[in-house]
């Protein structure tokens, strides 16, 4: 699946941005609070107006303190998938069932330097592991191959382990490094400056969706 980010969109016409990526098959939105890391985006409000504006299901990548409070409202607001952070969570299980039971997919997210061993048993809970491969707070930085090891042991232990659950990668991804995330076993790709900073975006998902297709692990 292909994630464009509205981050590297135009905020003052997001509606015009989710109709140009009408294929994509998540929107990813990214909340960040200006706590949890240094930039300050978009929240609750703006993501109910999205929600009545786009039929493309919206997954909430939460970049902020205290989730167990405030991701719950984003799923009763109908975004289809709500992820948050691991480093910020206090009951990570409780949280993600608060999702579910709100009628949306639950996922973690990891930071680069954050491992994923002491949290395999906890995946059961969820149906999405976000992979962090930039440090988060901002669109266009540089994609993070030595992240790439995590993203295999995270698809091994699903293959393993016999669960449903998407592996997403988010931060760098373009032409040049989604093959590499989807032969490591990624099956969700977040794009935002490689979707939006195109001539035209439509195409640009099309054309990641077709390279990560021929590279796929899964
Ligand atoms: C970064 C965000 C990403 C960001 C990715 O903290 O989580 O979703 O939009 O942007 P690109 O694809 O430009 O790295
Ligand atoms: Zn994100």
């Amino acid at each position: 699946m292909i994630a464009p980010s509205i981050l590297s969109a135009d905020f003052a016409r997001l509606a015009e941005a989710a109709d140009s990526v009408s294929r994509a098959d998540w929107l990813h939105v990214d909340v960040m609070d200006a706590h949890f890391v240094p930039n300050l985006t978009i929240g609750l409000p703006v993501v109910k107006s999205l929600h009545a504006a786009t039929d493309i299901p919206l997954d909430c990548h939460l970049m902020i303190d205290d989730p167990d409070r405030w991701a719950p409202p984003y799923a009763e607001a109908g975004a289809a998938n709500v992820t948050f952070h691991i480093e910020a969570a206090h009951d990570p299980v409780a949280t993600a069932r608060a999702i579910r039971a709100a009628g949306a997919l639950a996922g973690l997210s990891v930071k680069p330097g954050t491992e994923i061993e002491p949290y395999l048993d906890v995946l059961r809970e969820f149906d999405t592991l976000l992979v962090m491969t930039v440090e988060p707070g901002f669109g266009g930085q540089e994609f993070m191959a030595e992240v790439l090891p995590k993203v295999r042991l995270a698809r091994e232990h699903v293959r393993s382990g016999h669960l449903r659950l998407f592996v997403e990668v988010d931060g760098g991804i373009g032409e040049d490094t989604i093959e590499a995330a989807a032969a490591a076993g990624a099956d969700v790709f977040v794009a935002g400056s490689a979707v939006f900073g195109a001539d035209d975006p439509g195409c640009a998902v099309e054309s990641l969706r077709s390279t990560a297709r021929g590279s796929m692990a899964v």
